[in-house]
């Protein structure tokens, strides 16, 4: 049977100067997640807040320096409709601040945001937005990486994207989440299609064998092999998480 949902699993608000910037959410997995009916996504121009003719949101820096900050009061008004308060501690709405002077976004941030019923994003540009904006609403104040992107819009994509590919009945094949890079503390496995054969390079002959038990455990050396290479703070980094229990217990051998 079809028919609409009853309500929305998670509700998404953006605040942002460049609403166009979230179009990009209407497409691919978060676009049929929201055709479903299983998120909701609301973006709204911070411009619709500000009281003055010329709809300003910057101003100069307090203390001098270079670069502009976001004005606080079309962020109070903006957040104070939609949501009204700060959220309590533990409530399942959630005020998110891209920034990167944030904490580090990763599988498991993303793993404990997707038990929120709303997440609002605050998507500031210029050199940020004034301090007590954040104090006062933000749940989170969140960074994708070391690097400094122009604006929050981007980093509110990949975070909308990452969560919500981790709610029930968005990701067809549960296994294929299971088995993503990270959700074991490892990188996934290469994976192959047809032909067998391009340019010269084969697919490995182990996954044509239709043997399940050593496709399962090359894919698994395959996984430790490529995290021990690209990502070894994976390994050892206790922040990282433990890598899986089913860690290979020595070195994978050498053969390919
Ligand atoms: Cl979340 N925002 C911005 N503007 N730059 C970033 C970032 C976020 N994460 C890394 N660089």
């Amino acid at each position: 049977m079809t028919g609409p949902e009853p309500s929305p699993l998670l509700k998404v608000d953006v605040v942002t100067i460049f609403p166009a910037y979230l179009d990009a959410l209407r497409l691919a997995l978060v676009g049929k997640a929201i055709e479903r009916g299983i998120v909701e996504l609301a973006v709204h121009d911070l411009r619709a807040w500000t009281d003055d003719v010329h709809r300003t949101v910057d101003d100069s820096p307090y203390g001098g320096g270079g670069g502009m900050v976001m004005r606080p009061e079309p962020w109070w008004r903006a957040l104070g409709e939609l949501v009204g308060e700060v959220p309590a501690a533990g409530s399942r709405t959630r005020i998110v601040v891209p920034t990167p002077s944030g904490r580090r976004f990763d599988h498991a941030y993303a793993v404990d945001l997707a038990a929120a019923d709303r997440i609002v994003f605050c998507a500031g540009r210029y050199e940020g937005i004034d301090q007590r904006v954040v104090d006062h609403w933000a749940t989170d104040v969140i960074s994708l990486g070391d690097y400094v992107l122009s604006g929050g819009e981007v980093a509110v994509l990949t975070i909308v994207e990452a969560v919500v590919r981790l709610l029930p009945g968005v990701v067809g094949n549960a296994e294929s989440i299971a088995d993503d890079s990270f959700a074991g503390g490892l990188l996934e496995a290469p994976v192959y299609t047809r032909p067998e054969q391009i340019a010269g390079y084969r697919v490995p002959e182990v996954l044509r064998s239709g043997d399940h038990a050593a496709i399962a455990a090359w894919r698994r050396e395959q996984a430790y092999r490529r995290t021990r290479e690209r990502r070894p703070d994976l390994l050892t980094d206790p922040a990282a998480g433990r890598p899986a229990s089913s860690d290979p217990a020595r070195e994978p051998g050498d053969g390919t």
